[in-house]
């Protein structure tokens, strides 16, 4: 008999939480557009603005400083092109919707844990008296490193730049809050969190500036036109309410990661010496391509990713490892374990028995060997 497939790629997707469902299709039976004076409108409207205090409340903003977006992609573009600042700063090792949106971005260095260099980040900014917008992320979706982004809010300040933050991986599995880490811009998304995919939102400090180029109505205070995906953001609502009482620990991960150092203990676990979030493990299996491990770990029933998954699907060059400094053939071994709101301790072991056996079967194999030489 097969077994129920065991889902641990929550930093790609986390399933739906509790009550996210059937927010999402109340909304969806009752109708009604958020702009419309009447009954129904008044309820849509009703049901995102509770989202929207929810929302708040998750990364300690106020209701008026949240606008929904379709996605962490969506928040980060509008960040990234709405502050009026030209001269943009963002961190090696960012997500593709931070790093394309700006063609001149400048890019500030990481060390080999992947933690962000503030003496770059100082020199940078010293460089040109222009004001800049300075965009560090929140966790890294591959490694799971944290940045210093306090630190970093205190040098951008002292050169007048404005602050964007890339929560997206962040909130839901840590404690992120904007007032207290002082940022201007924080970028969230429903769909890493426990909510659906098509929704998230950019935070904005009261007080910081926010242009966008969006025509149309005049929906979120006219800072993102277009009527409201009012069952996505029901379910971000309801998705962020239970991750505000739920915040991941670490007891799993650090489990995980010691029974596959102890079965191959030359295997490298990247961003080890950083702080970072409990829930994801980005770890090198020797001598065996992470495309050969998510294969082999899929017809065992358990979802993960290479540490370079891209868009495509396909295992791709994994910019982030490329900016620490790991060689191309050891970043090419790289799986990204990321654990999840509903992961048990039998979850834990039930992956750290197929990594075993696989290890063992193809493990230090020549020819992988050879191919990555
Ligand atoms: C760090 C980070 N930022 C932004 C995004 C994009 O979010 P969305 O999928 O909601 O567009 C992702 C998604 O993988 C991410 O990991």
């Amino acid at each position: 008999m097969s077994r129920a497939p065991l889902y641990l790629d929550h930093n790609a997707t986390s399933p739906l939480r509790p009550g996210v469902f059937e927010a999402m299709t109340e909304a969806l039976r009752a109708g009604g557009n958020p702009s419309s004076v009447h009954r129904a409108g008044r309820d849509a409207r009703a049901r995102v603005e509770l989202a929207r205090g929810l929302v708040a409340r998750l990364v300690g903003a106020l209701p008026s400083e949240v606008i929904f977006t379709s996605g962490g992609t969506e928040a980060n573009n509008l960040a990234l092109t709405g502050t009026g600042r030209r001269r943009v700063l963002v961190s090696a090792v960012e997500h593709d919707s931070v790093l394309k949106p700006v063609a001149h971005s400048e890019i500030i260095p990481v060390d080999r844990e992947g933690v962000v260099d503030l003496a770059a980040l100082e020199r940078l900014l010293a460089a040109a008296p222009e004001p800049a917008l300075v965009s560090v992320m929140f966790a890294n979706n591959e490694t799971g490193v944290l940045q210093p982004i306090a630190e970093v809010v205190r040098i951008a300040r002292a050169a007048g730049a404005l602050v964007h933050c890339d929560a997206v991986q962040g909130a839901g599995k840590a404690a992120v809050d904007l007032h207290g880490l002082g940022v201007d811009y924080l970028s969230l998304s429903a769909h890493k969190l426990g909510g659906p995919t098509g929704v998230g939102a950019l935070v904005v400090r009261s007080d910081a500036p926010l242009v966008t180029d969006r025509r149309g109505g005049g929906q979120e205070s006219y800072r993102r036109a277009g009527t409201e995906n009012v069952a996505g953001i029901a379910g971000f609502g309801a998705a962020a309410e239970q991750a505000a009482l739920r915040l991941e620990a670490t007891e799993l991960r650090d489990r995980l990661e010691a029974a596959l150092l102890a079965i191959a203990p030359t295997a490298v676990v990247f961003g080890a010496g950083a702080a970072r979030l409990g829930n994801t493990t980005c770890i090198s299996m020797p001598g065996v391509s992470a495309e050969t491990q998510v294969m082999a770990l899929d017809l065992d029933g358990i979802c993960v990713s290479s540490g370079s998954a891209c868009s495509s699907g396909k295992v791709g060059k994994s910019t982030v490892l490329e900016a620490m400094g790991v060689a191309p053939s050891e970043a090419a071994t790289a799986l990204r374990i990321s654990l999840g709101w509903d992961t048990t301790a039998g979850d834990i072991e039930r992956l750290i028995d197929a990594w075993q056996r696989l290890y063992t079967r193809v493990g230090n194999s020549d020819m992988f060997r050879a191919r990555a030489a």
